[in-house]
Parts: structure tokens; C-alpha cells; sequence
């Protein structure tokens, strides 16, 4: 058996019922891949369904505004990919549907593996997306590099066409490799209970304990961070647009301590500025004199 066809007999008895597996309208695939990728997938799955009750369509998504979509999306972070899903939205109303991963390719917000993922579970394409976690397992399996890095996917992508079943269920691998990746491949892996390790090229090194696992696998994103803060900026933006989201209308000048209970008005008061103003050059807020709205 090839190793896929093993995968895929594993996928049978022990795959996730996720909701998004259901269906192969893209709309609802690329409103589970763009939440996927910044939420555990137990927590998607009530804002997935949260979401389809909101905009259950293209056409809903389209007319809504920017202050229904950051509503929507409230819980999530990242909330620029909730504007970019509306503007995609609009888009497909009037242009139709991508039928090819490179058509998907050419819209705003839509990066190599979310194109890929629309083409491989909408449109049954045989193609492989690569995320973090099928490059955890692939890299592992077909390279026996215990800690696979972006780098890496050249190399994987040139063996894909070899891995993936000519005929029968080919789309769902992907899907199969994500379980994996969820339930045996993790950073730390269970490989005595992988249905791979018979031909995994990592197997025998975890196996015998010879690979120290790191705390952190990836290196943490580099974000920028005020001098002396906690957190990286990012976090702080998030905390105004929740701010202003949950209260409807705020005074600029009482931005800073509401977000942070260090704020000191010398040191921060210009950051805090800057934060603000991304946020309404990001369409997320409107400022009004000295009023924050949606
Ligand atoms: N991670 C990214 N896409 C996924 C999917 N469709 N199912 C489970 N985990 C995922």
C-alpha cells in the first residue's frame, strides 16, 4: 500500500467531523481556511457557524460595512482579514467565482496557500496546500527533518505529485494531514501510534529520543513593541478596536488608559496616536473630531 492509501485508511477510522469538511461551496471554505489560520480549530468551529448566520452568502458579506464586519468578526484578531474577506466578497458579486488556483492567486488577501486550499477542498483540484502543520508532517515524512521551516516547502511541493493518489480520494489528503499534524505529528510526536512510521524518515529519530524538542518550534514573528510595553503593538490595536467596538463611541484623549494601565501620557501619548491613526487609514475606525467610531 502506498503510504497515502495507509493515511487515508487511518483518515477513515480516526478523521475530525469538522463542519467545513461538509461542503465544498468555496464561500464557506475560504471563511474556515482565513479563520484556520489564526484559531484553533475548536474555537472555529462556533465562529464559522456564528459567521454563515451573519452573511450565509457572497451577497450578504458584500453589503455589509466595515462596522458589520468588524462586529462579526469581534473575538477573532487580525481584524484586517475580515475587511480584506468583505473586499473579495464584493469582488466575486461582480466578477464571478476563481475557477483556478491562480485566478484565486490574483485577489487581495489570498496568498499561495489559501489558493491552493480553495482549489484542493472546493473545486477538488489535485493540489496540496502547504500550512505549518502538513509541512510538519510532510517534512518529517518524506525528508526526516524533525523541525521543517518555510524553506522547506520547494522541496515538498517537488514530491507531491508522487505522494498524492493519481485516482479515488486525493482531495482528502490534505484534510488527513492536518489530523495527523493535530493528533500524532505535534511538535512532539507520538510516532508509536502514526500509521506512517513504517516509512516516515523522522520516525527512528524521535523514536530513539535522539531530537531535542525546542520550546518554541518557529521563530516568534517580529512585531514592534513600544519601548517598555508588554506586548507587541498589535495587541494594543486590538484592545482600541474593542474599545471603540463595545462602546460605540470614545474621546481620543481617554484612548491610553483605557487600553493599558501603564499608560503614561509623555511616553505614550505619541504611540497611542499612531495606533489610532492606523487604525482609521486601515478603514477599521473613523475619527470625527476627537471621537473614535466605527
Ligand atoms: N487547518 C487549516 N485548514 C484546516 C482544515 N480545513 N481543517 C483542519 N485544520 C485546518
Amino acid at each position: 500500500m502506498t503510504p497515502a492509501a495507509t493515511l487515508l485508511n487511518w483518515y477513515r477510522r480516526n478523521g475530525r467531523n469538522l463542519p467545513w469538511r461538509r461542503t465544498r461551496d468555496p464561500y464557506r471554505i475560504l471563511i474556515s481556511e482565513i479563520m484556520l489560520q489564526q484559531t484553533q480549530v475548536d474555537r472555529v468551529k462556533e465562529f464559522y457557524r456564528r459567521w454563515l448566520k451573519t452573511f450565509p452568502t457572497w451577497k450578504n458579506l458584500a453589503e455589509a460595512s466595515n462596522a458589520d464586519v468588524i462586529h462579526a468578526w469581534a473575538g477573532l484578531g487580525y481584524n484586517r482579514r475580515a475587511l480584506a474577506l468583505r473586499d473579495i466578497a464584493r469582488h466575486i458579486v461582480q466578477a464571478g467565482v476563481p475557477q483556478s488556483e491562480e485566478a484565486w492567486l490574483r485577489l487581495k488577501g489570498i496568498g499561495p496557500y489559501t489558493a491552493a486550499a480553495l482549489s484542493a477542498f472546493a473545486q477538488k483540484k489535485r493540489t496540496l496546500p502547504i500550512d505549518t502543520n502538513i509541512r510538519r508532517v510532510l517534512g518529517r515524512f518524506l525528508f526526516g527533518i524533525p523541525f521543517p521551516e518555510l524553506k522547506d516547502d520547494k522541496r515538498i511541493l517537488k514530491r507531491t505529485d508522487g505522494f498524492l493518489p493519481r485516482r479515488g480520494h486525493y482531495y482528502d489528503v490534505p484534510q488527513a494531514l492536518f489530523d495527523l499534524a493535530a493528533m500524532i505529528c505535534t511538535k512532539d510526536p507520538n510516532c508509536a501510534r502514526c500509521p506512517l512510521r513504517h516509512t516516515c524518515k523522522a520516525a527512528n529519530k524521535f523514536l530513539s529520543g535522539r531530537v531535542n524538542i525546542p520550546k518554541r518550534s518557529t521563530p516568534a514573528p517580529q512585531e514592534h513593541r513600544h519601548e517598555g510595553k508588554k506586548y507587541p503593538d498589535r495587541i494594543y490595536r486590538g484592545r482600541i478596536l474593542k474599545l471603540v467596538r463595545e462602546t460605540g463611541s470614545v474621546t481620543i484623549e481617554n484612548v491610553g488608559k483605557e487600553i493599558d494601565p501603564h499608560y503614561d501620557v509623555k511616553q505614550d501619548h505619541e504611540w497611542v496616536h499612531a495606533m489610532i491613526e492606523r487604525l482609521v487609514t486601515d478603514g477599521m475606525i473613523k475619527k470625527k473630531k476627537n471621537k473614535l467610531s466605527l
